[in-house]
């Protein structure tokens, strides 16, 4: 399915990065080494590499990934991408700086998997980025996922991450105008965790 989203020259959810991750860049030292998750096309690893970090992103379409090398190569950075499915991949123990989740809707189970993970796999100190589309997206119809059971709330990202430290952690409804993906006023979760 993605792959065939992504088979257009245009970039879904545009080239620039997403607004609350361009706000949370600089908590991130140059040089750190970020995972991006369901990373698709390319545009927030590409941003995070122009910032000086080693990126490494992680998405089930090749279309996806091949887009964003194609977009690395164009803005002169490299990223390392990964094909794979996030149900099965392997983060690894102790290896992240920093891991980025931007609108990476799965299905609760492995959503559930995927995030208890993440503890384990940030170096001590390391970040934990998150926005999201809140189940009450459905209302708005303006992009993410068609079901409820895919999208986050605080209280949920709360018990799944755990025992990160939440460093921010919100509920809003905001303009998302990201390509023609995210197309006006979303209700988003957005976190930053730290691993104590
Ligand atoms: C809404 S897009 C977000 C892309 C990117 N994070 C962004 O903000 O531009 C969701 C991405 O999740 C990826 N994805 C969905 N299910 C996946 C899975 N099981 N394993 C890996 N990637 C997956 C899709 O390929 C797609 O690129």
């Amino acid at each position: 399915m993605w792959d065939e989203r992504y088979a257009g020259d245009d970039y879904v959810y545009g080239t620039e990065p997403n607004d609350y991750l361009k706000a949370q860049a600089e908590l991130f030292a140059r040089d750190a080494r970020v995972l991006c998750l369901a990373e698709g096309e390319g545009r927030n690893a590409v941003y995070l590499a122009e910032q000086g970090l080693n990126v490494v992103a992680v998405d089930g379409s090749a279309v996806g990934l091949a887009k964003a090398n194609r977009l690395a190569r164009a803005r002169g950075v490299s990223i390392e991408t990964r094909l794979a499915d996030l149900a099965e991949f392997d983060l690894g123990q102790d290896q992240w700086d920093g891991i980025v989740s931007i609108f990476c809707h799965l299905p609760p189970e492995v959503r559930q998997a995927l995030h208890q993970k993440v503890f384990n796999s940030l170096k001590p100190g390391g970040l934990f980025v998150l926005e999201a589309y809140r189940p009450e997206q459905l209302l708005f119809k303006t992009g993410g996922p068609p079901r409820a059971e895919w999208m986050m709330t605080a209280d949920q990202l709360q018990e799944e991450l755990a025992p990160l430290h939440f460093e921010q952690l919100q509920e809003m409804d905001r303009p998302i105008l990201e390509g023609q993906g995210h197309t006006g006023l979303g209700a988003v979760v957005q976190a930053v965790c730290l691993k104590v």
